[in-house]
């Protein structure tokens, strides 16, 4: 017998009110099925990287393994990315679905079912065919038309959303952060009836560019307003994201509070305070089956919580790979962007500590080269005891959050963070700054949570050496004593940061703007 109901959720389900209904019914016997009834929806997902086809950060972990979490909500997403080299390359398997002239340009779209993403590249080899990465130049610098290429991702984003592709038409329009931005104006331009979500991951990174360059964007001249791209005499994409979507989500629900003040604000706090009543926060999850220390191709030796006293295998394998003098002492590792938004200045003065006590420190990433000089002094004075490893490994990574006891992450501001989850899911614990979803996805091992079973990792103060200097501290006395360190990994891996919940938010979300959508030009009435 098979029942069929549709769950009842209240306006603010993607702040976490939402109710789950059972898959069965309590007490019903094996053979009483609820089946959630949902109406399914069509998103076009629009981004400028997604993993594992391209990325430089978390956004395309996010951008990669949402769209499979939502399908068991009844949401079929199409994404759609840059053609750049390494997406092509990644995703031979494509059609051309369709050919288009935007912006002045030629552009080839095609469509790939590539690592269960259904991806649409647009190809645009003028703008995306070039040496470097998504964003910068093989020398480190911002291409200068950065503005171009992401203002032609958008415009085929809203030129998606109008005509669609093939027989397939999106309900809705997810933007992800400024790169995206444009999506949401282009489309109102056009005066296209979809709704639209922007996602922010970051607020610091705002597509701030020249007014000069705004007639290029070939937008109405009434869009260069203060409600709509104009941004203290510029433009910003991300302004206009922002102002134009119907609705704003940001990484975790502490981040989506602290960028209305003007403190952590960036400069956009007013709009987005303009925007308060459709913001709101939603956790990023992570990949569930990519990061388990279970099946983990990159790590020497698998393992859960069962079997945790392998990891040790895996810490051998770090200190060899990474060519750390063999010892008892703590490993504490820290895989980042090397920049002041990371905190990763904070490191170099708690070194010596960290030597003094018999730990030792790896460091992998790439960015601000004043840091990354600073770090290599480190490693130098420190040999063996602290490595600096200048370069981006997925596979590095991997083998970091399986071997290491102790990951680090210093931030300054941190919109969620990724790199805490999966220390977590692989017992390694977190020491980190207590900001946006760093502060709520770890618990500090004060006196109360240690009681209670339920601390998972050590917080500090962000911006202070000394606090991160103290947290450490209190970490490495931790590993001293086994029991309660095996107590901290055992509660760290029982933590769930799979997508489930947030995708149920992101589906509410999705469903509520699609049921209740105001067409722009009624809006403006009001
Ligand atoms: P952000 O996106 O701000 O850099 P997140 O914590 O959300 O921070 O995500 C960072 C992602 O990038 C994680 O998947 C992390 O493992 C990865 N990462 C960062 N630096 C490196 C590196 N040097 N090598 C491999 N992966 C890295
Ligand atoms: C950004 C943020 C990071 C977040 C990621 C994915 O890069 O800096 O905190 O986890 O986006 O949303």
């Amino acid at each position: 017998m098979t029942r069929k109901f549709e769950i009842a959720r209240s306006d603010n389900d993607e702040q976490g009110a939402g109710r789950t209904a059972p898959d069965t019914f309590p007490g019903a016997g094996p053979e009483v099925h609820l089946v959630k009834r949902f109406e399914p929806l069509a998103v076009l997902a629009v981004a400028s990287e997604a993993f594992p086809v391209v990325k430089t950060g978390g956004l395309a972990d996010v951008i990669g393994s949402l769209p499979k979490a939502l399908l068991s909500q009844g949401i079929a997403t199409r994404t759609l990315i840059p053609a750049y080299p390494m997406a092509l390359a990644n995703c031979e398997d494509r059609e051309i679905v369709g050919q288009m002239s935007v912006l002045g340009e030629n552009v080839t779209l095609w469509a790939s079912h590539c690592h269960e993403l259904e991806l649409l590249l647009v190809d645009c080899p003028s703008l995306f065919d070039r040496r470097g990465g998504p964003y910068l130049d093989d020398q480190g610098s911002d291409y200068a038309d950065n503005w171009r290429r992401f203002a032609l991702l958008s415009a085929v984003g809203a030129k998606i959303a109008a005509e669609g592709v093939d027989d397939w038409r999106p309900d809705l329009v997810h933007l992800h952060d400024w790169q995206a931005g444009l999506t949401a104006a282009y489309m109102r331009a056009a005066g296209i009836d979809i709704p639209t979500v922007i996602t922010i991951h970051n607020l610091a990174f705002q597509g701030q560019f020249p007014a000069n360059l705004f007639p290029a964007l070939g937008l109405p001249e009434h869009f260069f307003n203060v409600d709509g791209l104009e941004y203290y005499g510029d433009i910003s994409f991300l302004k206009a994201g922002i102002r134009l979507s119907d609705a704003v989500t940001t990484v975790s629900p502490t981040y989506a509070r602290e960028i209305l003040t003007e403190e952590q604000g960036m400069g956009m706090a007013g709009v987005l305070q303009s925007r308060r009543s459709v913001l709101s926060g939603i956790v990023n999850g992570i990949d569930e089956d990519i990061w388990n220390p279970l099946t983990d191709p990159y790590i020497t030796e698998n393992y859960d919580l069962d079997t945790i006293e392998r990891r040790k295998e895996n810490r051998q394998a770090v200190e060899q790979t990474f060519g750390l003098i063999p010892g008892d002492g703590a490993i504490l590792s820290v895989v980042s962007r090397l920049t002041w938004q990371k905190g990763i200045d904070l490191l170099a003065p708690v070194v010596q500590g960290i030597v003094d006590r018999g730990a030792r420190l790896i460091v992998i990433g790439e960015g601000d080269p004043d840091i990354v000089y600073t770090l290599a002094d480190q490693a130098r004075r420190h040999s063996g005891r602290v490595v600096l490893h200048i370069g981006f490994s997925e596979e590095a990574a991997h083998l970091l959050h399986a071997g290491s006891d102790i990951v680090v992450q210093p931030s300054r501001f941190e919109p969620c963070g990724l790199t805490q989850l999966y220390a977590l899911r692989y017992g390694a614990i977190p020491v980190v700054s207590r900001t946006g979803g760093l502060a709520e996805t770890v618990i500090d091992a004060n006196e109360a949570a240690t009681a209670a079973g339920a601390a998972t990792g050590f917080h500090f103060h962000p911006g202070s050496v000394e606090d991160l200097y103290q947290a450490i501290d209190r970490a490495l006395t931790a590993y001293e004593n086994a029991d309660a360190w095996n107590r901290l990994q055992t509660q760290a891996m029982r933590t769930s940061f799979g997508w489930a919940r947030s995708a149920e938010r992101y589906a509410c979300l999705y469903r509520r703007l699609v049921r209740g959508h105001t067409p722009p030009s009624q809006e403006r009435r009001q």
